[in-house]
């Protein structure tokens, strides 16, 4: 890489942040515009431009007009919309899979059709494309169970029902919605990981693991959510289990990627259990996860340009390192998030501190008087020698915050084993 690299993430939250963040550290890199990206990214050197993320034919022209080297695309919908298909028919460098791969994500059904076909472990699962056939196969299924919209749904379309009335009023609404077939599956027990590989045709490295707290109230109550905190390593995942995930998950999955021709080349996020007979795959997302990245990307040693940058030229991907710092974020979101988050909560000037990382999701205004434009408006991180401390630093932080606006989980890294005052 002889001349400094001009890049462009596409993507506006908090994931969008870290990726653009980590990006403009690398000695490799001039220039990183994020579009629409938000005004907090001016705290670490980002340039936001305002090119809405699913307009396509503005983000190619940009990138056209901006001689950008190569794009890195963050949100799963404008996959699911085909943007890499397009920018490779126009001969621009982009990182992410086709429009054909991202169903992957688009659609439960055809992945959980791909890991029957090679092999993947997954729940007991069945589709069904009308009310009635539904309602029928509800007995083929015991209790609880778990009803899915196929289609994309913001990791808001899954309901795990605890008794067959609710299953049965959970089909019924969801059929009347916008989506043309739910999926039925048996309910798992476990802990939940996050596992990210970044895929280059055949070649993967598996990133740092971390843990997402989906449900937007402390203990794992209240309804799920895009992800309210996250850390990184995983100190209770031993490491006979790690390997089962890679030879039992990772390794029929890049098979599947590979022998069904999808030129895989982007970031496959696999969401699995562990549950007692083994890992299995509880979903597959075509992108980085979002709180995860924030807490993953400070772990990477490795250049994470020079990194993505012998994916695009498809040369031997470089090892992973990984620090041996543990990071835990917490994330603040608008009270009544997710169902309705206030408009236009105050976050004022977070205050700046040590050992403090501020990325920020949706956020508007000024950046000494930001407000909210959305549900999750910043993660609060800290990076330290042990995950108690992090903890101790976020939460500390986060306790000397008067009049905050927003909400925020207050047990992020429990089950890690970690105590929090
Ligand atoms: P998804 O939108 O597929 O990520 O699902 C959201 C959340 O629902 C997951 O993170 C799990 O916690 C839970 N979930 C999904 N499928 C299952 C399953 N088969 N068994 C138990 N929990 C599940
Ligand atoms: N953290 C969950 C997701 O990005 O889907």
């Amino acid at each position: 890489m002889e001349d400094r690299l001009t890049l462009l993430v596409v993507g506006e939250g908090g994931r969008e942040f870290a990726i653009a963040k980590k990006l403009k550290q690398s000695p490799h890199v001039a220039t990183v515009y994020c579009a629409p990206g938000n005004i907090g990214m001016l705290t670490v050197g980002v340039t936001p431009v305002n090119i809405a993320e699913m307009d396509l034919n503005g983000l190619l022209q940009f990138a056209i007009e901006k001689h950008v080297d190569w794009t890195f695309v963050g949100p799963e919908n404008v996959l699911c919309a085909g943007i890499v298909d397009k920018f490779q028919l126009a001969g621009q460098k982009i990182i992410g899979p086709t429009k054909r791969a991202a169903q992957l994500e688009g659609s439960k059904d055809y992945a959980l059709s791909f890991m029957d076909k090679y092999h993947v472990p997954t729940a007991k699962h069945e589709t069904f494309t009308s009310e009635d056939e539904a309602l029928a196969g509800l007995a083929d299924f015991g209790l609880p169970v778990v009803v899915k919209e196929n289609g994309l749904a913001g990791g808001k379309g899954v309901v795990i029902a605890q008794d067959e009335s609710t299953a049965k009023k959970v089909i019924h609404e969801m059929m009347a919605g916008p989506q043309t077939a739910i999926v039925l599956e048996e309910c798992l027990t476990g802990p939940e990981y996050s596992l990210f590989c970044l895929v280059a045709g055949d070649q993967y490295r598996i990133l740092p693991m971390a843990q997402d707290h989906k449900r937007a109230y402390d203990g794992d109550h209240g309804p799920n959510t895009g992800g309210m905190g996250a850390y990184s390593p995983l100190p209770q995942l031993a490491d006979d289990d790690y390997q089962r995930m890679v030879s039992e998950v990772v390794e029929p999955t890049i098979h599947g990627l590979v022998a069904g021709n999808y030129d895989y080349h982007g970031i496959l996020y696999i969401g699995l259990m562990m549950t007692a007979d083994g890992p299995k795959v509880i979903e597959y997302n075509v992108r980085l996860g979002d709180p995860e990245t924030q807490v993953i990307l400070p772990r990477l040693k490795t250049d994470f340009a020079e990194l993505l940058q012998a994916v695009v030229d498809d040369r031997p991907l470089p090892a992973i390192e990984e620090s041996s710092q543990a990071v835990l974020g917490v994330v603040l979101a608008a009270k009544g998030y997710p169902q309705h988050p206030a408009y236009y909560p105050s976050l004022g000037k977070l205050p700046a501190e040590d050992g403090i990382a501020i990325d920020y999701a949706n956020v508007t205004g000024r950046l000494d008087d930001l407000y909210g434009s959305g549900g999750r408006l910043a993660m609060v991180i800290a990076e330290a020698p042990t995950l108690q401390e992090a903890a101790q630093r976020v939460y500390g932080y986060l306790g000397r915050l008067n009049e905050l606006d927003c909400f925020y989980r207050h047990d992020i890294g429990k089950k890690a084993g970690i105590n929090i005052q």
